[in-house]
């Protein structure tokens, strides 16, 4: 395997991580770096071709001395028996789960008004509740007397998200829910953590980066998690870390609506210039 992690080869020798949506993505790119650091890694997802896929294409870059395992199972994390269902089998083929990363979840666009109640379900259902399930069985069969280390891949919904509206609830919860796993769970000796990926799709990064960027955003997110599920990250708990160059500081993806149908302003205000001010046609 081309040595391209930043961390000490053999780091985590003999551990066992489960990554959901370890399959694809930001998942897979983090499912290699752990392998690559002598880690076992358990990949699941809905999807068993894919996955199966997946984890061959990644036997075929750890060296024969490695340590390392990839082992795909199926789950969906919406189901609490499927959830528990992979826990045990996990801990039936390796004695042991370390590390949780929740990077399970799925999307679509639609505008708030239009979002079936289904639709918007299915969204908290996977996104919120499935990770909910994950981090629940696998603190009780195994981190609630072992201690370990959770990860949560958010979002960044830092100023909303509008045309994703369930996606940003979901991930706006699970941030919550990260902080308030860590106090109740501090007393075993596990860590939870969050990690917020920027948005590297956009045009102008695009540019920049060509077909790079997908690979180096991906490496950016993989490294991240890496030190947070490291003993270097030892005193960090209940946080979450953004991991996008400053882009929520410095830059918003949204375009300034449109104001004209806003309520008169209160007596004395001028009325023309602050609707002037917020047309989003308007040069500020
Ligand atoms: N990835 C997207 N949706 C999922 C689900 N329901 N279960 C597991 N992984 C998923």
């Amino acid at each position: 395997m081309a040595a391209s992690s930043v961390f000490r080869p053999g780091l985590f020798n003999h551990k066992v991580a489960i990554v959901t949506g370890g399959g694809t993505g930001i998942g897979k790119a983090i499912s290699e770096e752990l392998l690559e650091l002598g880690c076992n890694v358990v990949i699941s997802s809905r999807k068993v071709e894919r996955l199966e896929a997946a984890a061959e294409e990644m036997r075929q870059k750890i060296p024969a001395s490695s340590p390392a395992r990839v082992t795909p199972l199926q789950c969906n994390i919406r189901n609490e028996d499927e959830v528990k269902d992979l826990v045990s089998s996990v801990l039936k083929r390796y004695g042991r789960i370390d590390f949780l990363v929740n990077n399970g979840g799925g999307q679509f666009s639609s505008p708030a008004e239009h979002m079936s109640s289904k639709g918007w379900k299915a969204v908290i259902d996977t996104n919120l509740t499935g990770t909910f399930h994950c981090c629940q069985q696998v603190y009780a069969a195994w981190m609630k007397q072992h201690g370990g280390v959770i990860v949560n891949i958010i979002a960044d919904m830092w100023k909303g998200f509008p045309g994703m509206a369930h996606t940003g609830a979901a991930r706006a919860a699970v941030d919550n829910l990260t902080k308030s796993l860590a106090i109740e769970w501090a007393a075993s000796g596990v860590r939870v953590n969050s990690v917020a990926p920027g948005t590297i799709f956009s045009k102008t990064a695009m540019e920049n980066y060509k077909d790079l960027g997908p690979s180096l955003f991906k490496m950016s997110i993989s490294s991240a998690v890496c030190f947070l599920l490291s003993p270097g990250a030892s005193y960090i708990s209940g946080d979450t870390l953004r991991v996008d160059a400053g882009q929520s500081l410095y830059h918003s993806m949204w375009e300034i609506p449109n104001h004209s149908a806003w309520p008169e302003a209160p007596e004395g205000e001028n009325q023309e210039a602050l609707k002037e001010l917020l047309n989003p046609k308007s040069k500020l």
